[in-house]
């Protein structure tokens, strides 16, 4: 297939501590972003893959692209100050035959080819799709004073990852009225949310963490090791 992937890595993981992008940090041997970049490379149904990093990483960047091997990197390109903006910066930098998006987080490096490719297969009928898994914890709402206000239905909700897979024409109609109108979310399919679109929930994998914090670089280090 034509699918073209756009990672944002251009954060400045603030949350890690490391005092440089969590992205570089090893992780088995290799830093996280060669493995998020890897499984798409491995993947049939991608033809691109464009890398958003921060102006000061872009040539890290590129020589890990080198160094890896990664043949459909077509750009590194600059990102912006918030996700949004990234996302929207690798949007753009997309050969123009491409038709299909998916945006992932360079800091999910757990994502697996078999969950990926079930995830293109459940998502293929809808023009916007994003995984998602069930919450463990009971979830409720509570006022500025940290008041309880209510206890929400868990059933129905699900806590948001990455990937998201969006018909490009979409994504780019969200992003730019987003833009004109000041508009951020915390997500890209929030913006179609915003904009009235439909989006599509598919079920993701647990282990599909976001490395955030560096209790999280701990647990990656366990469930890779745990698949070797
Ligand atoms: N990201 C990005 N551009 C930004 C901010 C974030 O491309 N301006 C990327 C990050 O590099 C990451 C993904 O979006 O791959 C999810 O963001 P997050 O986990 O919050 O990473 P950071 O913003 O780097 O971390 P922190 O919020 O702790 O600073
Ligand atoms: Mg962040």
């Amino acid at each position: 297939a034509n699918i073209g992937i756009v990672i944002p890595a251009a954060g400045q993981g603030k949350r890690m501590g490391a005092g440089y992008n969590k992205q570089f940090l090893m992780l088995m041997e290799k830093p996280i972003l060669a493995h998020t970049v890897r499984l798409f490379e491995e993947s049939d149904f991608v033809s691109e893959i464009v890398i958003v990093g921060a102006e000061g990483d872009i040539s890290v960047i590129k020589e890990l692209v080198y160094y890896q091997e990664f043949h459909k990197v077509a750009a590194v390109c600059i990102g912006g100050v918030l996700r949004q903006d990234s996302v929207r910066a690798g949007v753009r930098a997309l050969s123009p035959t491409i038709q299909r998006i998916v945006v992932h987080d360079g800091a999910r490096p757990l994502l697996t080819l078999q969950a990926f490719h079930k995830f293109l297969e459940e998502s293929r009928e809808y023009s916007a799709a994003i995984m998602g898994v069930p919450i463990k914890d009971t979830v409720k709402r509570v006022d500025i004073a940290g008041k309880v206000l209510d206890t929400l239905p868990r059933d129905y909700l699900r806590a948001v990852q990455t990937p998201q897979i969006f018909d490009r024409e979409i994504l780019e109609e969200a992003h730019q009225q987003a833009a004109s109108a000041g508009y951020y979310g915390t997500d890209d399919a929030s913006l179609l949310e915003w904009m009235g679109h439909p989006v599509q929930m598919v079920e993701g994998m647990q282990e599909n963490i976001k490395v955030t914090t560096p209790e999280d670089l701990l647990l990656a280090e366990r469930i890779l090791t745990q698949r070797r």
